[in-house]
């Protein structure tokens, strides 16, 4: 790979240990994947930060570079942590756990990085423009950023891109590279998505057929941010798709000649039979806001839950942002008067639900009901908003 003449000096050393190392990091990975050269990065989004995730091992190492002076050069964002900040104790979250978690924080705030904690940087300001080069590692924000805004991204993992945020640069390979943008294979999708759970649901489905392919949709007629956030999200979760396209809708869409690609379709029986696979309605719980819910979720969940009481517990995760606008258009009060809680800077996959004693989870997001059985121990009940809202009446 072509290095500058600064960053062999980096290599040398000539800016210390950590930012040597490193880089070194990004010339072992663009090595391996056959990259030209190095490209500036406008911003880092940070996995890696739940203690549940890194362990007693990633907090040393973090606490370890941010003592040794590792300082961020682009602005850098942070992913969900494991504990909310300010609620942890009033929502029963284990309290050793809750203090390694803060000291992770810390040593990220060391660094420069912005403690967001939220998997939805483009909800709260962080929007990059078409074409722009980035370095996120959120799987579900990856694919937000490819598909629905058109910039370039690859699925980075929390070292690279933590790298990354510390040199300002990424190796130039995959996805930063216009050829490896056209999709392979064509979906026609048959049947009418209405809800936010039928895109989550769609997106399992096909992440799972479809592994790492660059899919071009084509017969969903609308769709919102949410729609989308929900459908990249359960695609990279089940498969590892970090970009898709959709006919009339996504920005790149248009630009790839179709012609002699595999097609393939779904109806809506297939999507029965995998929503089939998670009935039940014994719940102890519904978690929404995979990713993060937006506001527009928030207020669709205050109206189904304005007036009534709840049975079990419902809890919406989202960024400390979009909760401060909940509590100022009053949405929070009437979620809360119901018996639900909003809940920032975690979700139900990187916390410890599972020592909590969460066991059955209603959720709406298709990445959830991945993640949940495996990293969390739990099963999983599929519906939408209002099916699950219903459950817990
Ligand atoms: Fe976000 Fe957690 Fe889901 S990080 S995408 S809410 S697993």
């Amino acid at each position: 790979m072509y290095l500058t003449k600064e960053e062999e000096k980096i290599l040398d050393g000539e800016y210390g240990e950590i930012k040597e190392k490193m880089f070194r990091i990004l010339v072992v990975i663009g090595d391996i994947y056959g990259a030209d050269r190095m490209i500036p990065v406008s911003s880092c989004q940070i996995s890696g930060v739940s203690y549940k995730s890194i362990g007693e091992y990633g907090l040393e190492f973090l606490e370890s570079i941010s003592e040794k002076g590792a300082r961020v050069v682009v602005p850098s964002y942070l992913n969900p942590a494991g504990v909310d900040l300010k609620l942890w104790k009033q929502l029963g979250y284990p309290e050793n756990f809750a203090r390694k978690q803060m000291r992770i924080v810390r040593a990220f705030r060391k660094m420069g990085i912005y403690p967001t904690l939220t998997c939805t940087p483009y909800l709260i300001g962080n929007i990059p423009r078409f074409g722009e080069h980035l370095a996120w590692a959120e799987s579900s924000a990856v694919s937000f950023a490819n598909s629905v805004i058109g910039a370039r991204t690859n699925r980075e993992g929390a070292i690279s891109a933590l790298a990354s945020s510390i040199c300002g640069v990424t190796p130039n390979y995959g996805l930063h590279l216009e050829e490896n943008r056209k999709p392979d294979v064509i979906v026609n999708i048959n049947t009418e998505l209405n809800e936010i759970s039928d895109f989550g649901l769609l997106g399992y489905y096909l992440g799972r057929v479809l592994k790492n392919r660059i899919p071009y949709l084509r017969g969903i007629k609308f769709a919102t941010t949410d729609h989308l956030k929900a459908l990249g999200a359960a695609m990279a979760a089940t498969g590892s798709i970090a970009l898709y396209h959709v006919e009339d809708l996504t920005p790149e869409a248009r630009n790839f000649k179709l012609e002699n690609l595999e097609k393939f379709s779904v109806d809506e029986e297939e999507l029965k039979e995998e929503k089939e696979r998670f009935s039940g309605e014994d719940l102890d719980a519904v978690m929404i806001g995979c990713p993060h819910a937006s506001l527009n979720e928030i207020k669709e969940i205050s109206a189904l839950v304005k007036g009534k009481k709840l049975r079990k517990p419902l809890w919406i995760f989202t960024s400390r942002f979009v909760k401060k606008l909940s509590v100022d258009t009053g949405l929070s009060r009437i979620i809360e008067k119901a018996g639900g809680k909003i809940i920032s800077d975690t979700c139900m996959v990187v916390s410890p639900i599972e020592e909590m004693g969460f066991k059955v989870v209603g959720v709406n997001s298709g990445k959830a009901a991945n993640y949940l059985p495996n990293l969390c121990g739990c099963r999983v009940v599929f519906g939408s908003l209002k099916e699950l809202i219903e459950m817990i009446i």
